[in-house]
């Protein structure tokens, strides 16, 4: 693929975080050289998946340059995200990639009018001139989340459930015309319910409008759901990433097996059942994979190296000894 039809390209992206004193403390590689590329040809929806604690929201805040990685380059389009520092190219990111936070109760001040904020971005980010032009502006975004004009205009945050404030979030993030949009844990915190409303919502601007949506998770149900291409997280690094039914129905890395046979229950928070805290900081530090320690078929070499991410003749990327050598790998 040539460079230039690439939306996003994260170039061995880690976060390195100091925890505890400044003489004892110790590092934590919150995100430990991630690859990932997303392509700017067809908009599509990639889930990053993974229990508590594997870095998806670290790895979210750097692209959205909330933090900086401590190591590696996040192309947008091309355009180290780290480099850009004047005002028209900080706009055009702005307008290029657009937050969707958790809890839309969070992101309204409950003593502002829900409009107020769609006001704002449409004169300071979408440069509206007039009135006329920001309700035009603003129409056409609650219509594209089925919500009316009327029906948002001059009420506060606490006339919404939470799923129609989302939804509205939604919709102010769409007003710049964003290429992309990073939403972590977006339906975790509105009525199940609804959950699939919103995730439908995704589908259709990715189909509508065009627009690509990083959707980080714990639930690797709604992940399927929804998304083209998974990414899932173990400890700071993706461990497998392909096309979604791949990699759900038949998982390559060890860990994506132990993930399927752990989501028993719709709305179960399967991390719990899996997380081993006691071990997790040995898991961090170890010099081999960092799955070792709990992996039923780990080897000798397992303990002492860290594998390497292999590509795989059915176009997945594993980060497993298992699948070294001619038979899984691509020519
Ligand atoms: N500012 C910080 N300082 C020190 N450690 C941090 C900081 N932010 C995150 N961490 C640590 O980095 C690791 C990854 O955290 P992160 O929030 O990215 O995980 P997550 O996958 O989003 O988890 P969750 O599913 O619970 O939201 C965790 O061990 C966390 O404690
Ligand atoms: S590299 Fe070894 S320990 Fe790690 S997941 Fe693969 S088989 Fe298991
Ligand atoms: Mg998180």
């Amino acid at each position: 693929m040539q460079n230039s039809g690439r939306l996003l390209e994260l170039n061995n992206v880690s976060k390195i975080f100091k925890i505890g004193g400044l003489i004892f403390g110790t590092e934590l590689r919150a995100v430990d050289k991630v690859n990932l590329t997303i392509s700017s040809e067809n908009p599509v929806i990639v889930s990053i998946v993974g229990e508590s604690g594997s870095g998806k929201t670290t790895l979210a805040k750097m692209i959205l340059r909330l933090i900086e990685p401590s190591e590696g380059q996040i192309l947008l389009n091309n355009r180290d995200i780290t480099q850009l520092k004047k005002a028209d190219e900080l706009l055009e990111y702005r307008k290029t990639v657009q937050p969707i936070f958790q809890n839309p109760f969070a992101a309204f001040n409950n003593l502002r009018r829900v409009s107020s904020y769609l006001y704002d971005t449409a004169y300071s980010i979408c440069g509206a001139k007039s009135k006329e032009e920001a309700n035009k502006m603003i129409s056409e975004v609650l219509e594209a989340v089925g919500l009316s004009f009327e029906k948002v205009i001059g009420r506060y945050p606490k006339q919404f459930s939470g799923g129609e404030l989302q939804r509205v979030s939604v919709a102010r993030a769409l007003m710049p015309r964003p290429k992309f949009l990073i939403a972590d844990e977006p339906v975790s915190m509105v009525d199940a319910s609804i959950r699939m409303n919103i995730m439908n919502l995704f589908k259709t601007l990715r189909d509508k409008y065009s627009v690509s949506c990083l959707y980080i998770t714990h639930d690797l149900s709604t992940a399927y759901y929804v998304s083209d291409f998974i990414a899932i997280m173990f400890r700071g690094n993706i461990i497998e990433y392909g096309p979604s039914d791949l990699v759900l129905t038949k998982p390559l890395h060890p860990y994506t097996e132990l993930l399927m046979s752990s989501v028993p229950r719709v709305d179960k928070k399967w991390e719990k059942d899996i997380k081993l805290s006691g071990i997790e900081v040995k898991e961090y530090e170890s010099a081999g994979c960092k799955f070792a320690l709990r992996c039923p078929y780990a080897q000798d070499i397992c303990k002492k190296s860290r594998p390497r991410v292999v590509k795989t003749k059915d176009g997945r990327e594993v980060m497993c000894f298992k699948y070294e050598g001619k038979k899984y790998e691509e020519e």
